[in-house]
């Protein structure tokens, strides 16, 4: 295998830092400028399921989903990594473009699990890979390496409202279609 996946692992006084300048950006940039593709929008079922997570979430955080305001600062905890003491950024040269992105979707699965495994909870964000210049320039990533996206771990805050959201499963018959 040929293991595109150049990680970056970022704590301590450089977390700080980054979750200051990714803010800065958010701020000033306003529209993302991913590295990848983000731009399709999601459709019919998926769009009901992106629905369906977000009020998980809103209800568990208590937040009425017209409340605009309320929604933008909550998206703004995803550029505070959501309180955790480290983030991974997943990255990959960008040439490689979705053929690379499947072998970090893989990685990246399998790098929760193990954590899990050890105790250590970790959130998925694609919001991470919207706003990649602050990361670059902050850890010397060469033009030719794009940010996918990235993943805040940590020791899970049990009782954090945020947490209290549970998602909704499709059943194994929505899911997989079995031939003989
Ligand atoms: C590829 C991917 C990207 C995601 N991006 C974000 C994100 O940017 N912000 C966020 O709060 N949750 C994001 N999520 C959702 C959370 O990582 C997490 O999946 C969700 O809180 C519910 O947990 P579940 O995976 O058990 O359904 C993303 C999930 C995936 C798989």
């Amino acid at each position: 295998m040929f293991q595109p996946w150049q990680s970056v692992v970022i704590s301590g006084k450089a977390l700080k830092s980054l979750n200051q300048s990714l803010i800065n950006e958010v701020h000033q940039r306003q529209i993302p400028n991913p590295d990848f593709d983000w731009t399709p929008k999601y459709q019919g079922i998926h769009r009901e399921r992106q629905f369906g997570a977000a009020d998980a979430l809103y209800s568990a955080l208590s937040m009425n989903r017209n409340d605009k305001q309320a929604r933008q600062r909550a998206m703004l905890n995803n550029w505070s990594f959501f309180g955790a003491p480290h983030v991974v950024f997943f990255t990959l040269p960008i040439y490689l473009g979705i053929m690379g992105a499947v072998d970090i979707g893989i990685y990246a699965q399998t790098l929760s699990l193990l954590l899990k495994e050890s105790g250590v909870d970790s959130c998925m964000q694609g919001a991470l890979g919207q706003f990649p210049d602050p990361i670059k320039k902050q850890f010397d990533l060469t033009p030719d390496i794009g940010v996918l996206f990235g993943m805040s771990f940590g020791y899970a805050d049990l009782h954090a409202a945020a947490n209290q959201a549970r998602t909704k499963r499709e059943t194994l018959d929505i899911s997989v279609k079995f031939f003989e």
